[in-house]
Protein backbone atom coordinates (compact mmCIF):
# COMPACT_ATOMS: atom_id res chain seq x y z
CA UNK A 1 0.00 0.00 0.00
CA UNK A 2 0.86 3.52 -0.25
CA UNK A 3 2.19 4.74 2.89
CA UNK A 4 2.49 8.58 3.66
CA UNK A 5 4.63 10.01 6.44
CA UNK A 6 3.00 13.22 8.20
CA UNK A 7 5.91 15.39 8.84
CA UNK A 8 6.48 19.23 9.66
CA UNK A 9 3.01 20.78 10.72
CA UNK A 10 2.73 24.17 12.26
CA UNK A 11 3.71 23.89 15.71
CA UNK A 12 6.52 25.39 17.90
CA UNK A 13 8.45 21.71 17.56
CA UNK A 14 8.32 21.74 13.50
CA UNK A 15 11.73 21.93 13.12
CA UNK A 16 12.45 18.51 15.08
CA UNK A 17 8.97 17.20 13.48
CA UNK A 18 11.16 17.65 9.92
CA UNK A 19 14.18 15.40 11.44
CA UNK A 20 11.78 12.81 12.91
CA UNK A 21 9.80 12.56 9.90
CA UNK A 22 12.77 12.12 7.59
CA UNK A 23 14.52 9.65 9.44
CA UNK A 24 11.12 7.35 9.41
CA UNK A 25 10.47 8.08 5.19
CA UNK A 26 14.16 6.85 5.05
CA UNK A 27 13.90 3.90 7.11
CA UNK A 28 10.39 2.71 5.14
CA UNK A 29 11.98 3.32 1.92
CA UNK A 30 15.07 1.17 2.87
CA UNK A 31 12.32 -1.66 3.38
CA UNK A 32 11.33 -1.05 0.18
CA UNK A 33 7.85 0.66 1.29
CA UNK A 34 6.04 2.90 -0.60
CA UNK A 35 6.43 6.10 1.44
CA UNK A 36 5.81 9.67 0.64
CA UNK A 37 6.46 12.41 2.51
CA UNK A 38 3.98 14.89 3.44
CA UNK A 39 4.52 18.75 5.47
CA UNK A 40 0.88 18.92 7.00
CA UNK A 41 2.44 22.67 7.53
CA UNK A 42 2.89 23.22 3.82
CA UNK A 43 0.20 21.54 2.05
CA UNK A 44 -3.64 21.37 2.84
CA UNK A 45 -6.04 18.66 4.30
CA UNK A 46 -8.21 17.85 1.15
CA UNK A 47 -4.33 17.59 -0.79
CA UNK A 48 -4.11 14.79 1.74
CA UNK A 49 -7.13 13.37 1.17
CA UNK A 50 -6.18 13.28 -2.53
CA UNK A 51 -3.11 11.16 -2.32
CA UNK A 52 -5.05 8.45 -1.34
CA UNK A 53 -2.63 7.17 1.48
CA UNK A 54 -3.04 3.39 2.89
CA UNK A 55 -2.03 4.45 5.73
CA UNK A 56 -0.24 7.01 7.02
CA UNK A 57 3.04 7.64 10.04
CA UNK A 58 2.06 10.80 12.16
CA UNK A 59 5.81 12.11 12.71
CA UNK A 60 4.49 15.59 13.82
CA UNK A 61 5.41 17.03 17.86
CA UNK A 62 2.64 19.27 19.19
CA UNK A 63 -0.26 21.26 18.09
CA UNK A 64 -1.99 20.09 15.63
CA UNK A 65 -0.47 17.17 15.17
CA UNK A 66 -0.30 15.45 18.66
CA UNK A 67 -2.92 16.67 20.26
CA UNK A 68 -5.29 14.84 18.83
CA UNK A 69 -7.02 17.03 15.73
CA UNK A 70 -4.85 15.57 13.21
CA UNK A 71 -5.99 12.30 14.76
CA UNK A 72 -9.84 13.66 14.32
CA UNK A 73 -8.92 14.57 10.90
CA UNK A 74 -7.73 11.12 10.23
CA UNK A 75 -10.46 9.54 11.43
CA UNK A 76 -13.07 11.54 9.42
CA UNK A 77 -10.76 10.71 6.14
CA UNK A 78 -10.62 6.59 7.11
CA UNK A 79 -7.41 6.97 6.90
CA UNK A 80 -5.55 4.20 9.48
CA UNK A 81 -2.10 5.90 11.41
CA UNK A 82 0.13 5.48 13.79
CA UNK A 83 -0.29 6.09 17.67
CA UNK A 84 -3.05 6.84 19.92
CA UNK A 85 -6.66 8.10 18.83
CA UNK A 86 -8.33 11.12 19.68
CA UNK A 87 -9.12 11.07 22.96
CA UNK A 88 -5.51 9.83 24.58
CA UNK A 89 -3.26 12.12 22.19
CA UNK A 90 -5.62 15.76 23.34
CA UNK A 91 -4.80 14.21 26.86
CA UNK A 92 -1.54 13.35 26.79
CA UNK A 93 -0.91 17.17 25.24
CA UNK A 94 -2.00 18.54 28.69
CA UNK A 95 0.22 17.80 31.13
CA UNK A 96 -2.18 18.97 33.91
CA UNK A 97 -5.26 16.97 32.96
CA UNK A 98 -2.82 14.09 32.64
CA UNK A 99 -1.31 14.68 36.10
CA UNK A 100 -5.21 14.65 37.42
CA UNK A 101 -6.19 11.52 35.57
CA UNK A 102 -2.68 9.93 36.92
CA UNK A 103 -3.40 11.32 40.66
CA UNK A 104 -6.55 9.89 40.81
CA UNK A 105 -5.37 6.30 39.03
CA UNK A 106 -2.42 6.30 42.11
CA UNK A 107 0.18 7.13 40.21
CA UNK A 108 2.81 9.16 41.19
CA UNK A 109 3.57 12.63 39.45
CA UNK A 110 5.08 15.92 41.45
CA UNK A 111 3.53 18.25 42.90
CA UNK A 112 2.56 21.61 41.06
CA UNK A 113 0.48 24.67 40.74
CA UNK A 114 -1.37 26.22 38.18
CA UNK A 115 0.02 29.82 37.58
CA UNK A 116 -2.08 33.12 36.00
CA UNK A 117 -1.37 36.58 36.41
CA UNK A 118 -3.14 37.34 39.48
CA UNK A 119 -1.45 33.75 41.07
CA UNK A 120 0.43 34.63 44.35
CA UNK A 121 3.66 33.41 43.46
CA UNK A 122 5.00 33.48 46.81
CA UNK A 123 2.49 30.57 47.77
CA UNK A 124 2.91 29.21 45.24
CA UNK A 125 7.32 29.07 46.55
CA UNK A 126 5.71 27.92 49.74
CA UNK A 127 3.57 24.99 48.44
CA UNK A 128 6.68 23.43 45.84
CA UNK A 129 9.81 24.94 47.53
CA UNK A 130 13.03 25.89 44.76
CA UNK A 131 13.67 24.78 42.57
CA UNK A 132 10.41 25.22 40.31
CA UNK A 133 10.08 24.02 37.11
CA UNK A 134 7.42 26.17 34.85
CA UNK A 135 6.35 25.03 31.68
CA UNK A 136 3.90 25.55 29.13
CA UNK A 137 1.12 22.76 29.54
CA UNK A 138 0.52 22.01 25.97
CA UNK A 139 3.90 22.42 24.66
CA UNK A 140 7.18 19.85 23.69
CA UNK A 141 10.18 19.75 23.59
CA UNK A 142 11.27 21.67 26.23
CA UNK A 143 10.31 24.74 24.96
CA UNK A 144 8.83 28.14 26.55
CA UNK A 145 10.13 26.07 29.70
CA UNK A 146 12.53 27.54 32.60
CA UNK A 147 14.12 25.85 36.25
CA UNK A 148 13.65 28.38 38.39
CA UNK A 149 15.38 29.45 42.27
CA UNK A 150 13.45 32.62 43.67
CA UNK A 151 10.26 34.35 43.31
CA UNK A 152 11.42 37.08 41.08
CA UNK A 153 12.44 34.61 38.47
CA UNK A 154 9.09 32.45 38.92
CA UNK A 155 6.81 35.50 37.79
CA UNK A 156 9.58 35.90 34.55
CA UNK A 157 8.96 32.01 34.14
CA UNK A 158 5.38 32.39 33.73
CA UNK A 159 5.52 35.51 31.55
CA UNK A 160 7.96 32.95 29.42
CA UNK A 161 5.58 30.03 29.12
CA UNK A 162 2.55 32.34 28.55
CA UNK A 163 3.76 33.01 25.33
CA UNK A 164 3.32 28.99 24.29
CA UNK A 165 0.13 28.14 26.31
CA UNK A 166 -2.42 30.41 28.58
CA UNK A 167 -2.12 27.17 30.58
CA UNK A 168 0.87 27.16 32.67
CA UNK A 169 2.05 24.70 35.42
CA UNK A 170 4.80 25.18 38.01
CA UNK A 171 5.93 21.69 39.31
CA UNK A 172 7.96 20.64 41.74
CA UNK A 173 11.44 19.75 41.33
CA UNK A 174 12.25 15.94 42.16
CA UNK A 175 15.61 15.42 43.22
CA UNK A 176 16.62 12.64 41.69
CA UNK A 177 17.55 10.70 38.10
CA UNK A 178 15.46 11.54 35.38
CA UNK A 179 14.43 8.27 33.44
CA UNK A 180 12.51 7.70 30.00
CA UNK A 181 10.05 4.98 29.34
CA UNK A 182 9.62 3.70 25.86
CA UNK A 183 6.55 2.08 25.24
CA UNK A 184 6.13 -0.33 21.97
CA UNK A 185 2.73 -2.15 21.39
CA UNK A 186 2.17 -3.68 24.80
CA UNK A 187 5.71 -3.85 25.75
CA UNK A 188 8.10 -0.80 27.53
CA UNK A 189 11.54 -0.68 26.32
CA UNK A 190 14.55 -0.87 28.52
CA UNK A 191 14.62 2.10 30.46
CA UNK A 192 17.22 5.35 29.15
CA UNK A 193 19.06 7.20 31.86
CA UNK A 194 19.73 10.79 31.33
CA UNK A 195 22.56 12.48 33.04
CA UNK A 196 22.85 16.28 31.28
CA UNK A 197 25.68 19.04 33.20
CA UNK A 198 23.03 21.79 32.17
CA UNK A 199 20.68 23.01 34.49
CA UNK A 200 17.72 21.01 32.70
CA UNK A 201 17.50 18.52 29.52
CA UNK A 202 16.68 21.35 27.70
CA UNK A 203 15.84 22.30 24.05
CA UNK A 204 19.34 22.85 23.22
CA UNK A 205 20.89 19.53 24.97
CA UNK A 206 17.75 17.66 23.11
CA UNK A 207 18.83 18.86 19.48
CA UNK A 208 21.66 21.09 19.16
CA UNK A 209 24.24 19.56 21.54
CA UNK A 210 25.47 16.22 22.76
CA UNK A 211 26.46 16.76 26.26
CA UNK A 212 24.15 14.58 27.52
CA UNK A 213 25.39 11.22 28.66
CA UNK A 214 22.43 7.96 27.79
CA UNK A 215 22.82 5.23 29.85
CA UNK A 216 20.92 2.42 28.24
CA UNK A 217 21.29 -0.19 30.24
CA UNK A 218 20.44 2.29 32.81
CA UNK A 219 22.19 0.56 35.77
CA UNK A 220 19.27 -0.12 37.99
CA UNK A 221 18.92 -3.08 39.66
CA UNK A 222 16.89 -5.56 37.48
CA UNK A 223 13.65 -5.69 39.26
CA UNK A 224 13.45 -2.09 40.01
CA UNK A 225 13.70 -1.24 36.43
CA UNK A 226 10.94 -3.83 35.26
CA UNK A 227 8.64 -2.45 38.21
CA UNK A 228 9.15 1.04 36.95
CA UNK A 229 8.39 -0.15 33.31
CA UNK A 230 4.92 -1.68 34.54
CA UNK A 231 4.40 1.76 36.39
CA UNK A 232 4.98 3.27 32.92
CA UNK A 233 3.17 1.02 31.08
CA UNK A 234 0.12 1.51 33.63
CA UNK A 235 0.57 5.41 33.18
CA UNK A 236 0.31 4.93 29.27
CA UNK A 237 -2.30 2.55 29.50
CA UNK A 238 -4.43 5.17 31.89
CA UNK A 239 -4.53 7.95 29.56
CA UNK A 240 -5.70 5.57 26.82
CA UNK A 241 -2.44 5.79 24.63
CA UNK A 242 -1.94 3.07 22.37
CA UNK A 243 0.85 2.19 18.95
CA UNK A 244 3.70 3.55 21.01
CA UNK A 245 4.97 6.55 22.97
CA UNK A 246 7.45 7.67 25.74
CA UNK A 247 6.55 8.49 29.38
CA UNK A 248 9.59 10.75 31.24
CA UNK A 249 9.62 10.03 34.85
CA UNK A 250 11.89 10.97 37.51
CA UNK A 251 12.99 8.66 40.22
CA UNK A 252 14.29 10.39 43.22
CA UNK A 253 16.99 9.18 45.79
CA UNK A 254 14.14 6.81 47.88
CA UNK A 255 13.64 4.97 44.84
CA UNK A 256 9.54 6.57 43.99
CA UNK A 257 8.73 6.91 39.90
CA UNK A 258 7.39 10.81 39.63
CA UNK A 259 5.61 10.82 36.15
CA UNK A 260 6.19 13.73 34.05
CA UNK A 261 4.21 13.28 31.10
CA UNK A 262 3.29 11.01 27.81
CA UNK A 263 4.87 11.67 24.63
CA UNK A 264 2.35 10.30 22.19
CA UNK A 265 3.89 10.94 19.19
CA UNK A 266 7.75 11.10 20.35
CA UNK A 267 10.95 12.42 18.48
CA UNK A 268 12.45 9.78 16.32
CA UNK A 269 15.60 11.96 15.35
CA UNK A 270 18.90 10.31 14.98
CA UNK A 271 19.90 10.93 18.58
CA UNK A 272 16.42 10.50 19.69
CA UNK A 273 15.33 8.21 22.69
CA UNK A 274 13.11 5.47 21.46
CA UNK A 275 15.19 4.33 18.85
CA UNK A 276 17.94 4.52 21.59
CA UNK A 277 15.41 2.03 23.92
CA UNK A 278 14.69 -0.38 21.16
CA UNK A 279 18.54 -0.70 20.26
CA UNK A 280 18.60 -1.56 23.57
CA UNK A 281 16.32 -4.68 23.16
CA UNK A 282 17.99 -5.04 19.50
CA UNK A 283 15.17 -3.59 17.10
CA UNK A 284 17.29 -1.62 14.89
CA UNK A 285 15.53 2.09 14.00
CA UNK A 286 14.18 0.29 10.47
CA UNK A 287 12.76 -2.69 12.08
CA UNK A 288 11.41 0.10 15.00
CA UNK A 289 9.75 2.45 12.18
CA UNK A 290 7.63 -1.09 10.30
CA UNK A 291 6.81 -2.06 13.63
CA UNK A 292 4.91 1.07 14.97
CA UNK A 293 3.35 1.11 11.43
CA UNK A 294 2.26 -2.50 11.33
CA UNK A 295 0.44 -1.33 14.97
CA UNK A 296 -1.36 1.21 13.04
CA UNK A 297 -4.82 1.34 13.76
CA UNK A 298 -6.41 -0.53 10.72
N1 LIG B 1 8.36 16.28 22.01
C1 LIG B 1 9.54 15.61 21.55
C2 LIG B 1 9.53 15.47 20.07
C3 LIG B 1 9.71 14.30 22.23
O1 LIG B 1 9.03 14.06 23.19
O2 LIG B 1 10.54 13.50 21.79
MG1 LIG C 1 6.90 16.21 25.82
Amino acid sequence: GKVGVLLGGLSAEREVSLKSGNAVLAALKSRGVNAHAFDTGKRNLDELFEEKFDRVFIALHGRYGEDGTMQGALELMGIPYTGSGVMASALAMDKWRTKLLWLSAGISTPEYALLDEHTNYEQVAEKLGFPIFVKPAREGSSIGMSKVNSVAELEKAYQLAVKFDALVLAEQFIEGSEYTAAILGEEPLPLIRLETPRTFYDYEAKYLLDDTRYLCPCGLPEEQEKAIQAQALKAFQVIGCRGWGRADVMIDKSGVAYFLEINTSPGMTDHSLVPMAARGKNIAFDELVIQILELANV
